[in-house]
């Protein structure tokens, strides 16, 4: 995890104030001295049933296919532990470490990933393909010394469907407590061994010939350079987007720092979901017209974050996904930023609690509070059953939109005239109708959060609904042929 340093000023205060003021008990309150809630009656009268629904139905959430419930029963815990022990064991995979030793530093971590991939490869009939790329650092003036290469490792699981990718990428690179440290050891067991564990996973169970081709393709990357300023992830981000034709990368899926609830509950991960993009990926004209129709919260990125909830919220994951409404953890980022940077709706998954004498830190015993505390970021705080659960969180997700039809384009509310009813209209997803069978307009109040509600309204470009644009938030995602629903849309004025 790459941590943006704050230098505080810090004030020296001439006038003695009272301790209590300026230092207050570092926990307030227990839960059990919160005042009780409110008394009911205050929310009687809730609105949050309102508009009444006289169309379309409950927005269940999607159920995992036979061929999903299949690739999530074959993630396997035990196959993430010997990745992320293999990992350790190069010592150091500091991104200016050694690139010419075969058993230590992070060349030696790079090439044992790229041959991992290549023998899933070789067992793929074809399927999936290994590619290392990068490029030199020069030196940054900050956490880059000296030029450096920067390598990606990505395995390509092809498509039948050549207009999409998805993307799902963890860092290979490490760090101990002094970020310009490359020889001492930093075994990132947690950050990001277990991220980088999860794509590896994956991609072994996804390009098993057993199952049948998903129709877009998904690159699983392990990517270095994160620490030292999210080189590899923006290299990666980049080489997609520079592409001719630019590679139509529909979501991105961050994991870094998955490797353990740290006592929280086991069965929740954390989704970090980006409001507004960047005024290099939206100008202030399309800004001003998301914030008139309060389109700040549908942003690609949470409308992203909302589909993991609807397919991967089951008893094939045994998770819960709780979505956060931010980029990242306070004084934090990670390499979905340069994806949601290169207008590419990423997102990223942390655990749920993070114990910080276990990341970014020396590995060594401190004696001096009587009791020994370990430190440094070892295999033994990792839980392999939860990493495998996040990896079965992440691959509902992406096999769930690896085989939908992707998203409609293009996605419009007529605002002409002042009306009770909405029409909505749309363009078909890149790469066309072919593999869509419906469409579905979803919707819900302003104030909740997923979607409540859809209406199948067919193969058609065009839709009335009986319903005020005034009151929810719509939305349109096509659906395929097997039941597959893609990604919402939110409808922009048109
Ligand atoms: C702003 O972006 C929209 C596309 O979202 C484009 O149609 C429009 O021309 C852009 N406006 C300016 C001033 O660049
Ligand atoms: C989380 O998911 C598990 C397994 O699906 C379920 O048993 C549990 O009740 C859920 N917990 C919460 C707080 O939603
Ligand atoms: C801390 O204590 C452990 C034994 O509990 C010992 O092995 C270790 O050397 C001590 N470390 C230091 C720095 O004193
Ligand atoms: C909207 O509904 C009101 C009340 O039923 C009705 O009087 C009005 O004609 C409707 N407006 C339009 C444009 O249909
Ligand atoms: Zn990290």
């Amino acid at each position: 995890m790459w941590s943006i340093v704050l230098i505080v000023a810090q004030a020296t205060l001439a006038v003695a104030i009272p301790l209590t003021s300026r230092n207050p008990a570092s926990i307030l309150y227990d839960r059990a001295s919160i005042p009780a809630a409110a008394p009911a009656s205050v929310f009687a009268c809730s609105a949050s049933n309102w508009p009444p629904n006289t169309i379309g139905k409950a927005n269940e959430p999607q159920q995992p296919s036979e061929d999903l419930t299949a690739i999530l029963a074959a993630v396997d815990p035990k196959r993430i532990q010997a990745t992320i022990e293999k990992l350790v064991s190069f010592g150091t995979r500091h991104t200016l470490s050694t690139q010419t030793s075969k058993t230590r530093g992070i060349g030696a971590a790079r090439d044992w990933i790229h041959a991992e991939y290549q023998r899933y490869a070789d067992a793929s009939d074809g399927r999936l393909s290994v590619k290392t790329i990068g490029y030199v650092q020069k030196p940054d003036g900050n956490r880059v010394t000296f030029a450096t290469r920067i390598s990606d490792v990505v395995a390509t699981l092809k498509g039948t469907d050549e207009n999409r990718l998805y993307v799902i990428s963890g860092h290979y690179d490490t760090r101990n407590t002094n970020v310009l440290d490359y020889e001492g050891d930093a075994p990132g067991a947690d950050d990001d061994a277990s991220g980088v564990a999860v794509s590896l996973e994956l991609a072994r169970v996804m390009s098993n010939p057993a199952y049948p081709l998903p129709k877009a393709s998904i690159a699983f990357a392990a990517v270095a350079g994160e620490e030292q300023g999210l080189y590899g992830s923006q290299f990666l981000a980049q080489t997609y987007a520079n592409s001719t034709p630019r590679v139509n990368v529909e979501g991105m899926l961050n994991n870094d720092i998955v490797g353990s609830p740290n006592g929280a509950d086991p069965h929740v991960i954390r989704l970090f979901a980006q409001g507004l993009p960047p005024l290099t990926v939206e100008n202030s004209t399309k800004r001003e017209s998301r914030l008139q129709i309060g389109g700040e919260n549908d942003t690609p990125a949470r409308n992203l974050a909302r589909f993991v909830k609807e397919v991967a919220e089951n008893s094939a994951t045994g998770m819960n996904v709780s979505v956060i409404y931010r980029l990242d953890r306070f004084l934090r980022s990670g390499d979905h930023r340069p994806f949601l940077e290169a207008g590419y709706p990423a997102i990223r998954f942390t655990e749920p609690r993070e114990n910080f004498a276990h990341q970014h830190q020396n590995v060594r015993v401190d004696n001096s509070t009587g009791t020994p505390v370990q430190y440094g970021d070892l295999p033994q705080f990792c839980d392999f059953g939860f990493i495998a659960r996040v990896a079965r969180v992440n691959g509902a997700t992406l096999w769930s939109l690896a085989n939908s039809p992707g998203a409609p384009t293009n996605v419009r509310i007529d605002t002409e005239a002042l009306g009770n009813e909405s029409t909505l209209y749309w363009d078909p997803p890149v790469g066309g109708e072919g593999n869509v069978d419906a469409y579905e307009v979803v919707w819900r109040a302003t104030a909740a959060p997923a979607w409540t509600d859809v209406i199948d309204v067919g193969l058609v470009n065009r839709v009335t609904l009986d319903l005020s644009k005034d009151n929810v938030v719509f939305g349109v995602r096509a659906r395929s042929k097997e039941g597959h629903r893609g990604v919402a849309v939110l409808s922009f004025p048109g």
